[in-house]
């Protein structure tokens, strides 16, 4: 039957609020923030309620803003059930900041797990140019199932080159995109026993199917965030009207581009801009999803949100309100070159019977051997190559790096896609494709995750570890 689609209005994630703020001796402040992680009931689809789990009992969780140069610690407290409502597993969670080039300690750990009853203070340094992050549970081969049930929110970091440059405020929207299945009673369906992936009938914006936003005629800014646990997509804006990206996972691009349609797999982030002030009052424009292979559609998986063009006075304060920004700056990884790499590597993305692999290796024996075992070992400020060859047959992996921004030199020998050309922490490694990422490993020391972000695929046990600035033997 037909769905309900542009009728609800997107919902805006509320802006947390810090608890207390410090200015510490060098003058920088601190924010503490606080966060109650609960099992709590939703309205997602009109006349049913969803238990969910979610960060303050919200699905996705509060948005947290923040500027360049300030601190903050994040107390996350465990208030969940013992063991998850529907599914049975222990409710331990870990907390990931993604795209934080947080400690170790503080990177949401697999198994640096936080019971019921506990909590544990994160602390963010936020040094990075602005981005768009997201934090989200990351405990040990339940990554899935949880960050399904709703334990997944936006972070956004500002600085003065960005504040300067793009739409703030209102015109700053984020679109947190994922997919789910619904029983009769209002719970999510979860099916995967292939560990292959899992994929819902229903798409989701902010939490609410389909939903609609009404705009002025002016530019506005997007974060996209795929927040699906497996499902990638193919964005197009109407007919194929060109959208200008600002932004990638690690911030803003060197230049902006035009683009018509681009795909994005879980954990991605893109910033776009459009320009309403092109369409007539009225006009109704719809973000769609053309779909990539080796997805389950269904029938209403290729439309996403609509945008209503109104009348409304136009807002013109703020940068960025009329005319499109062309030359952004911005990150150091881009400038980085092939010749400063001291080392190249190569990995390879497989599925061993019901099991994958990164390289040969799964979590479960990085575990086993005590954390020691690393896929690779860089020191210190080194800039390497690695190459990820996908030779798992009808599958797409999104490898996602801890730590590190990377920039994407080549896909297949060839060039990396227009949109792909700023600062990345997640790679799109497509059927058959083979990538090649330069990066510098640091500032931190320490063992840091690697992993596949269909997150079906990291919890059956695509996920190595690499050690930077340490003997490993
Ligand atoms: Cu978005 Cu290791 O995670
Ligand atoms: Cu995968």
């Amino acid at each position: 039957n037909m769905p309900r689609l542009y009728q609800r209005t997107l919902p805006i994630p509320p802006v947390l609020a810090p608890k207390s703020t410090t200015i510490g001796a060098d003058g920088k402040k601190t924010h503490l923030y606080q966060i109650e992680q609960t099992a709590a009931m939703a309205n997602i689809v009109v006349g049913l309620s969803t238990p969910i789990l979610g960060y303050n009992g919200l699905f996705p969780g509060p948005t947290i803003k923040v500027n360049q140069g300030e601190r903050i610690t994040l107390e996350m407290d465990n208030v969940l059930p013992l063991f998850h409502p529907q599914w049975g597993y222990r409710l331990d969670t870990s907390t990931h900041l993604h795209g934080s080039a947080s400690l170790p300690q503080f990177d949401g750990y697999a198994n640096d797990l936080t019971g019921r009853g506990l909590c544990k203070d994160y602390e963010y340094p936020n040094f990075q140019p602005a981005r768009t992050l997201w934090y989200h549970d990351h405990a040990v081969h339940n990554t899935a199932q949880s960050v399904y049930s709703g334990l997944a929110g936006q972070y956004h970091l500002h600085d003065e080159v960005e504040r300067n440059l793009l739409p703030q405020g209102k015109f700053d929207v984020p679109l947190t995109i994922s997919d789910a299945m619904f029983a009769k009673n209002g719970s999510l369906g979860y099916n995967d026993n292939t560990h292959s992936g899992l994929w819902g009938d229903v798409i989701l914006v902010n939490g609410a199917p389909w939903p609609v936003m009404k705009v002025q005629r002016r530019i506005y800014r997007f974060r996209i965030l795929n927040a699906s646990i497996s499902r990638s997509y193919r964005f197009q804006l109407g007919a194929g009207d060109p959208v200008t990206m600002v932004g990638t996972d690690g911030g803003l691009m060197p230049a902006a581009q035009q683009v018509t349609s681009w795909r994005q797999a879980g954990a991605e982030r893109y910033e776009i801009l459009i320009d309403f002030s092109k369409y007539p009052v009225g006009k109704r424009v719809e973000l769609r999803n053309l779909s990539n292979k080796n997805n389950v559609d269904y029938d209403f998986t290729g439309r996403i949100m609509a945008f209503d063009v109104t009348g409304d006075p136009v807002d013109t304060s703020g940068p960025a309100a009329r005319v499109m920004p062309t030359l952004l700056t911005g990150s150091s990884t881009m400038s980085l070159t092939p010749s400063q790499s001291v080392k190249t590597r190569h990995m390879r993305l497989k599925r061993d019977l019901d099991t994958w692999t990164i390289d040969g290796m799964t979590w479960d024996e990085v575990v086993r051997s005590g954390y020691k075992k690393v896929l690779a070992d860089p020191d210190l400020n080194d800039i390497e190559i690695w190459e990820f060859e996908n030779s798992s047959g009808g599958w797409f992996h999104p490898l996602h790096i801890h730590l590190v921004d990377f920039q994407i030199l080549s896909r297949n020998g060839r060039a990396p896609f227009p949109y792909e050309r700023g600062p990345k922490d997640v790679v799109y490694v497509g059927e058959g494709e083979t990538v090649r990422l330069l990066m510098q490993f640091g500032p931190h020391r320490g063992r840091y995750m690697i992993h596949c972000h269909n997150l079906p695929h990291e919890d059956h046990d695509m996920m190595g570890q690499f050690s930077v600035g340490y003997d490993t033997n």
